[in-house]
């Protein structure tokens, strides 16, 4: 069985914790695109892991764990989640495989994320300065460019990177004012990282062929969210990438109708931090309520989430562009203690009634959510482990967004641990 797990919302709708739990079940875990803009927790008694590059499979020791050719490695975040793991005595070594054709993210494309935000003002994205647009950005234009497989021979990469600093220094001075870049120091740095990574660098596309050609299980692990999708989200307030799970056969070369089933995550309401329109946005108190409830920062930058209602509308397009199966419907106990609970069915824009979700931040600027509104529930529900045992309003609350998205919701989480997780 070969399961692929995407976000449903704007990113961070808990996929960290459904990748661990389905992991267990599988033998390869395989990240196809986004880099370490993504932030993917799991909690496991009171061990917490913040996955920013390694797949969500890496803390089960018999996982492989493939980073395909569709991410955007930093080598430097990739080296520190390796040594945080080996911390707590779990060891990636003959279980990971690099893509040879994954680009590499170099402190020049964060610098440039860096300045071009700066330089935006009011207008920047809110990226999460991680370089991650100008990576991407870099391989669409394919003359400048460093992937995996080039610190194989660094003799080639020194030259590579010197016409690549040159250029580069050229736009910071023209359009940022802003000090040089220099080759030796970024080939020094790559030098570093042919050392550690060279043995982990292969064909990711062939061992995942080779792997269902012998029956082994994998689990695509999606990044980011379906809204922040570079073609299919709000753009331009999106990532760089196709974050929604239209991306993963181009991100790790094995074909869409290989996935036996795609799992949909989202939370109970809305979150989403960076620029870009938000229709369920609760900018008041309850809003904060849930912030503080849900711990709504964000797991890479520390930024405090938005938060809002949940929005059917949005939800039902990222099902029905992702083909997903099944849905996770993750924070539910975050909005124990609320009397009351709005779920977003439709969207009324320019006086018209709108249920398909407009992928055009100009004409989804202008919608004013169409809600329904149930009873909440005051019961905390952490501890809750069946379905049946969930006060009688959450459990009418699931039952009506799966009505209103359509699918069934199999998995509901009522707390971050892995424990804390019910199956229907
Ligand atoms: P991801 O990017 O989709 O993997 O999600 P993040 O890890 O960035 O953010 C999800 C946050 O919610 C993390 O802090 C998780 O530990 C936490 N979390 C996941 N599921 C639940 C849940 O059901 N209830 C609560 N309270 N927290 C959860
Ligand atoms: P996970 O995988 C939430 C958002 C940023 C910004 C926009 C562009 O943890 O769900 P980028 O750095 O990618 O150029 O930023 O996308 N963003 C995320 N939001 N979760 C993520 O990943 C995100 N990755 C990027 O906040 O609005
Ligand atoms: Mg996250």
């Amino acid at each position: 069985m070969n399961l692929c797990v995407v976000g449903l919302q704007w990113g961070d709708e808990g996929k960290g914790k459904i990748v661990d739990i389905l992991a267990e079940q599988s033998d390869i875990v395989v990240r196809y695109s986004g880099g370490a803009n993504a932030g993917h927790t799991v909690i496991v008694g009171d061990d917490r892991f913040a996955l920013h590059l390694l797949p969500s499979g890496s803390i089960r020791p018999n996982v492989i764990c493939v980073i395909a050719n569709g991410v955007v490695v930093d080598p430097d975040v990739l080296t520190e989640g390796i040594e945080k793991l080996a911390q707590k005595n779990i060891s990636l070594n003959d279980r990971l495989l690099i893509s040879e054709n994954a680009h590499v993210v170099l402190d020049y494309h964060k610098k440039e994320d860096q300045l071009r935000e700066e330089s935006l003002g009011k207008n920047k994205l809110g990226t999460t300065v991680r370089g991650i647009g100008p990576c991407y950005a870099d391989k669409v234009g394919r003359s400048y460019t460093v992937r995996m497989g080039d610190l194989r021979d660094l003799k080639k990469l020194k030259a590579k990177l010197q016409t690549i600093v040159e250029y580069k220094n050229k736009i910071f001075a023209a359009l940022y004012d802003a000090e040089p870049i220099r080759a030796d120091k970024i080939l020094k740095k790559c030098k570093s990282y042919a050392d550690k990574f060279l043995p982990f660098i292969t064909d990711t596309t062939e061992f995942l062929h080779k792997s269902i050609a012998e029956g082994k299980s994998i689990l695509f692990e999606g990044a980011q969210g379906s809204l922040l999708d570079l073609d299919h989200g709000t753009f331009p307030f999106v990532t760089s990438s196709n974050s929604s799970s239209l991306g993963m056969p181009a991100g790790c070369g094995v074909p869409a109708k290989l996935v036996d089933k795609l799992i949909g995550v989202a939370k109970a309401y809305t979150t989403r931090v960076g620029a870009g329109p938000f229709p369920t946005e609760q900018d008041n108190e309850t809003g904060q309520y849930i912030r503080d409830k849900g711990n709504e920062y964000g797991t890479t930058t520390g930024r405090p989430r938005r938060c809002g209602w949940f929005d059917a509308v949005a939800v039902s397009y990222a099902v029905t562009i992702g083909a997903v199966d099944s849905a996770a419907l993750m924070h539910l106990d975050t909005l124990s203690g609320l009397k009351e609970i709005k779920i977003c069915r439709a969207y009324k824009i320019n006086g018209e009634e709108k249920t398909f979700f407009p992928a055009n931040t100009d004409r989804l600027s202008q919608a004013s959510p169409i809600y329904e509104t149930v009873p909440g529930w005051d019961e905390e529900i952490t501890e809750v482990n069946d379905f049946h045992d969930l006060p009688v309003n959450a459990q009418n609350y699931i039952c009506r967004i799966e009505e209103t998205v359509k699918k069934p919701i199999t998995i509901i989480g009522v707390g971050p641990k892995r424990s804390q997780t019910i199956f229907r």
